[in-house]
């Protein structure tokens, strides 16, 4: 593959609302490079779930394009569509609402290794243990049920989910959202480690500015369903140019100083 692993230009998708039309998302272009993190940021209604939407293909756009890993994958289907899906994987916010609370993580786990013939039915349990040690969790948590698991237990259950395709790309909405503050530091350094180590690139959407800054390389801000501005990570967050930008910086708690460089 030559050039960025997602790019997307053009992209749009309207709402009707009170007979009104709401652009959630308004010719927005990005790209995203191998094993990089691009982070989506802007106030609530912004159009950063949208995007995530459109990126996976839950939601169609009205226009627009989006190429991933060299093919055109609004014009995807079938068997190409499925094989392409697996390297593009999703992380939510709340993953007692993505799993069924009574499902064993063994099951949630089991799933994606059957419906993608990663591994033969008597190998599953091998590759079912060792994902769990993947991403910090015991072996023996596989026997129990979702919803009797911690939060962030499950969240680590749902990155193991996402990394049993062997992902190039995850996208992550508000996935440390819901997490305290000690639980989620530890998620982000599950997820540094996981790209350091496996090459993944991340499309990671926060509200938060002080996670932003902790794990994207670059960030794009939202504001009406468009983009405001994007660059650097840290270089954007710590010196804002568009007004929305400065708003948000102005409005969020305790961000760490500002790095000494902007890589
Ligand atoms: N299914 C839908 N039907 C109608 N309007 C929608 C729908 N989904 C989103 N919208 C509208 O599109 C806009 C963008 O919503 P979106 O959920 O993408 O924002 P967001 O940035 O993810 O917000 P939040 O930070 O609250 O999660 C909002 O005005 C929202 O009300
Ligand atoms: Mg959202």
């Amino acid at each position: 593959m030559n050039g960025p692993l997602l790019a997307v230009s053009g992209l749009s998708k309207h709402y009707r609302r009170a007979g009104k039309m709401v652009a959630a998302a308004d010719d927005v272009a990005f790209d995203i490079q191998p094993g990089q993190t691009l982070a989506l940021a802007g106030p609530s209604g912004s159009g950063k779930s949208t995007i995530a939407r459109l990126v996976l293909r839950l939601i169609e756009p009205d226009a627009g394009n989006i190429r991933f890993e060299d093919a055109d994958f609004l014009a995807l289907g079938g068997a190409a569509l499925r094989a392409r899906r697996a390297r593009l994987q999703m992380v939510f916010q709340d993953p007692l609402a993505a799993f069924n609370p009574r499902a064993t993580v063994a099951r949630v786990l089991d799933d994606p290794l059957r419906i993608h013939g990663i591994a033969e039915r008597s190998e599953r349990p091998r590759r079912i243990a060792a994902l769990l040690e993947r991403v910090g969790l015991p072996t023996e948590l596989a026997q129990r049920a979702i919803h009797e698991i911690s939060g962030g237990q499950r969240q680590r259950v749902a990155i193991a989910r996402a990394i049993a395709t062997k992902p190039s790309l995850i996208v992550l909405d508000e996935a440390v959202s819901a997490l305290d503050v000690s639980v989620r530091g530890k998620i982000l350094e599950l997820l540094l480690d996981l790209q350091r180590e496996e090459g993944i690139a991340y499309l990671f959407i926060s509200h938060d500015l002080g996670v932003v800054r902790a794990i994207a390389h670059r960030v794009a801000i939202l504001d009406g369903g468009r983009i405001a501005e994007s660059g650097d990570a840290r270089a954007v967050i710590d010196v804002p140019r568009s007004a929305i930008g400065k708003a948000l910086v102005a409005a969020a708690p305790k961000l760490p100083a500002p790095a000494r460089t902007a890589s």
